[in-house]
């Protein structure tokens, strides 16, 4: 039977390399380098306004461990989730082995190297630099890509024979002959016959099974589970099973697999999406899977909260991982919670040579033999984002994916109109939409006697290309767009309101445009969250501000652009786009006044007085499934009085929300929240919650531009991450904290100058 032993607690860390490094035993070891746990990142960054080098280094990892003699006829590996960029193991001193790139799983066989009941020495050479001989580096990216062994690390021992991989193929879901045809790899077994078992379960009950007799080498082996009628995976109801795989060799299992999988079918089709056969408009925005200060080393509890952040709060049904494969915490949190999946390789505009290209084509594959079991993915991404057309690395990479993967529909990120169509899925970053800032910008600045008059041809009437003008194939073909927004309209959260405003209507007008076309299958924003990156891009802190949320997931009004389109039965949503204010916007006021909301009708009061009745603007927004309220006409002007407001909301004539701002807002509730009470101290790492430190006013509402600092002390269990002094950003600050191996109670203290009172927060570590 096969032994996992998580290896992520008590490394040593230090921030350089020499070859002498190799060997060093654990005393020495001690004195020179900083005990460490995995997820870590080789060095903890500001929030911005950093050097986008200080995490271009080598660094050694260490790691002793002792193993048990009782393994001594087993095969042994160490298996590393990700290690940006380029690993170099050693173990005892021995070269074991080495992996480039850092979004890809891998593993490393020591078996030759242990001794055993006694400490051995594992030492990870990290180099974190860009290296442009691996993707995604060799030119210019839009995102940082941090460095360090940043996700977990096991050793997994197996017996000589075992099983490498089992792919769980579904099949006829929708028909009464509905099957799951596993596809397992062995090693090269030394049996001349053996016997393979498979399970299906839902939890502890066994649904179906069946066995079958295998000759020697056979490759792959194919084991049918039929006449399944099985729950299937949907978006409101992801049912999951797991499908346990067994290898017997004279009548005994030497290795079991358990594979987590769902039945579903998912297909682009020229006339949109259908999951199991039912069409769905995919409403989705592309993820980068950085957080502020510990870059991509973050465990699984963020990375699940993050998947509940994009399928809860901004109430989307589809991600794609931007621009690289993503934690299996995350992929495993969207299965779980029916959030679909557009998973694609590393890379950026950059195509390399060939030794290049053939690392590419070796992350498709590492790409998709990892994670072809999750029913959430609908989508492989096998171009490079934005990349050139390239005939014979495209051909390549497609063939691979449809060879590893027959179930899956590929698809590749371009912004390029009439690229060879290679793949299954026409997938199309669509910047068109700049609400005719481009035609501005022509007609003013540049040449005038180019500027044309077209309607419809330019960005400010067309929120997006029609899927026909941008394939240049003769047939309707699946189209899916895959990007829109980000650096056409960057805004901060505490941008002023008329550009936080436009930002949310940007991001509105694109997904009425997907709605409206059939044969647009959705449409992916640029992007979820904000995210550090280079000085080649971004508002020079280091930072694109392209997020509907900002790095800290705090939303801006574009984030309820998204959020407002789930049905009131689900949940509630009424956000006006607004600070209430007399004078932030050009010219004062607050009008046009956009709701973002899936109530029927709301009223809006003034100073008590009821100022009318509003209705979604179904003339503007009509595709869409709740367009929001516009409200184009108020009374009051610059000099009369500013009053309180408030918005009440109806859904079938009831009251259901209410709002209340302030004419006269000052600093009222002061709060220390943190998203999870309960951390663990029992998991294989680290565990970590976000803490929402937020300063309200007189109704709760936030202050865009409160920026006092506060103060944050964090004791018992568990530890702070980041600095102890804060500013707040829209009087908010936020920052994560994280255990520390003890168990007990984690008291976080917070002191603000505004108050005197200590605001206080507790998490049990259990
Ligand atoms: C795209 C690119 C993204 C991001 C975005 C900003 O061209 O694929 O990674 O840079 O632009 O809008």
């Amino acid at each position: 039977m096969r032994t996992i032993l998580p290896l992520n607690n008590n490394w040593y860390y230090k921030p350089s390399f020499v070859p002498e490094d190799i060997v060093c035993n654990e005393k020495n070891t001690q004195t020179q380098y900083q005990q460490v746990q995995i997820p870590h990142t080789n060095i903890q960054l500001p929030y911005n306004y950093f050097s986008d080098k200080d995490f271009c280094f080598i660094s050694c990892y260490k790691k002793y461990f002792e193993l048990s003699s009782d393994y001594k006829n087993k095969r042994v590996f160490v298996d590393f989730e990700g290690v940006m960029g380029e690993a170099k193991i050693y173990l005892n001193g021995n070269f074991a082995g080495e992996h480039k790139g850092g979004y890809t799983f891998f593993s490393i066989e020591i078996t030759d190297f242990i001794q055993w009941n006694t400490q051995n020495e594992l030492t990870v050479c990290v180099d974190s630099t860009e290296r442009a001989d691996i993707p995604p580096f060799g030119g210019q990216i839009d995102y940082l890509t941090f460095g360090g062994i940043y996700r977990e690390v096991q050793i997994r021992a197996v017996n000589r024979d075992y099983i490498q991989n089992v792919f769980v193929k579904t099949k006829n879901i929708l028909s009464d002959n509905c099957s799951a045809e596993l596809e397992i790899t062995l090693n090269n077994t030394s049996h001349l016959q053996y016997e393979l078992c498979a399970k299906l379960k839902d939890n502890d009950i066994v649904i179906a099974q069946n066995k079958i007799l295998c000759a020697a080498n056979t490759k792959p082996n194919i084991l049918v589970l039929d006449n399944l009628q099985p729950e299937l995976w949907t978006l409101n109801q992801p049912k999951l099973y797991s499908v346990v795989c067994e290898l017997m060799l004279d009548g005994k299992c030497v290795d079991t697999v358990c594979e987590t999988i769902g039945f579903r079918e998912a297909e682009f089709k020229p006339n949109g999406f259908f999951l199991n056969g039912e069409r769905i408009k995919l409403r989705g925005l592309n993820r980068h899977q950085s957080f502020p200060y510990m870059g991509y080393a973050m465990p699984k509890r963020a990375q699940q909260k993050d998947a509940e952040i994009l399928k809860y709060e901004l109430g989307l049904n589809l991600v794609r991982t931007s621009h690289y494969p993503q934690s299996r915490h995350f992929l495993n949190h969207c299965d779980k919670i029916g959030l679909l999946v557009f998973e694609e390789i590393p890379g950026w505009q950059y195509i390399g040579d060939e030794q290049w290209k053939n690392q590419a084509v070796e992350d498709v594959k590492q790409m998709i033999l990892h994670d072809r079991n999750h029913p959430s993915i609908i989508l492989w991404g096998v171009r490079i984002n934005e990349s050139m057309d390239d005939h014979d690395l495209y051909t390549r990479t497609n063939q691979v994916a449809h060879r590893l993967d027959p179930t899956r529909q590929t698809g590749g990120v371009r912004y390029l109109t009439n690229s060879e169509f290679l793949e299954d899925v026409y997938t199309m970053n669509d910047f068109i939409h700049d609400n005719g800032y481009g035609k501005y910008l022509k007609k003013v600045i540049r040449d005038y006697k180019t500027y044309d008059n077209l309607q419809g041809a330019d960005g400010e009437f067309t929120a997006l290309r029609n899927p026909k003008s941008v394939t240049g194939q003769e047939k309707d073909v699946p189209y899916l767009v895959t990007e829109y927004c980000g650096h056409m309209y960057p805004t901060k959260r505490f941008d002023q309101e008329e550009r936080a405003v436009e930002h949310s209507l940007r991001h509105t007008r694109v997904q009425n445009a997907s709605y409206q076309n059939d044969n647009i299958s959705g449409a992916i924003g640029w992007c979820a969250f904000d995210y550090n990156t280079h000085s080649d891009f971004g508002s020079g802190d280091k930072i694109c501000y392209h997020g509907v949320m900002d790095a800290f997931r705090v939303p801006k009004f574009a984030a309820y652009a998204y959020s407002s389109q789930v049905s009131p039965q689900e949940k509630i949503v009424m956000q006006p786009a607004t600070y209430w204010t007399r004078g932030d916007r050009s010219i004062g006021g607050v009008i046009p006044l956009t709701i973002y909301t899936n109530c029927d009708k709301i009223q809006v009061f003034c100073g008590g007085t009821l100022m009318g009745t509003y209705f979604p603007n179904k003339e503007m927004y009509g595709a869409l499934p709740h367009p929001p309220i516009v409200i184009d006409k108020m009374e009051g002007g610059w000099g009369s009085k500013w009053e309180d407001a408030e918005f009440v909301g109806y859904v079938n004539e009831k009251e259901v929300v209410r709002r209340k701002y302030m004419a006269n807002p000052v600093p009222t509730f002061f709060k220390v929240c943190a998203d999870s009470k309960e951390l663990s101290a029992e998991d294989d790492t680290w565990d970590t919650t976000r803490v929402v430190v937020s300063i309200t006013d007189q109704a709760d509402n936030e202050m865009p531009f409160f920026n006092e600092p506060i103060s944050v002390s964090v004791e018992g269990a568990g530890e702070l991450i980041g600095t102890e002094l804060l500013s707040t950003i829209c009087g908010k600050a936020v920052f994560w904290v994280k255990t520390n191996k003890t168990k007990g109670t984690m008291q976080i203290k917070v002191k603000t100058p505004r108050t005197k009172q200590l605001l206080t927060e507790e998490i049990i570590v259990k």
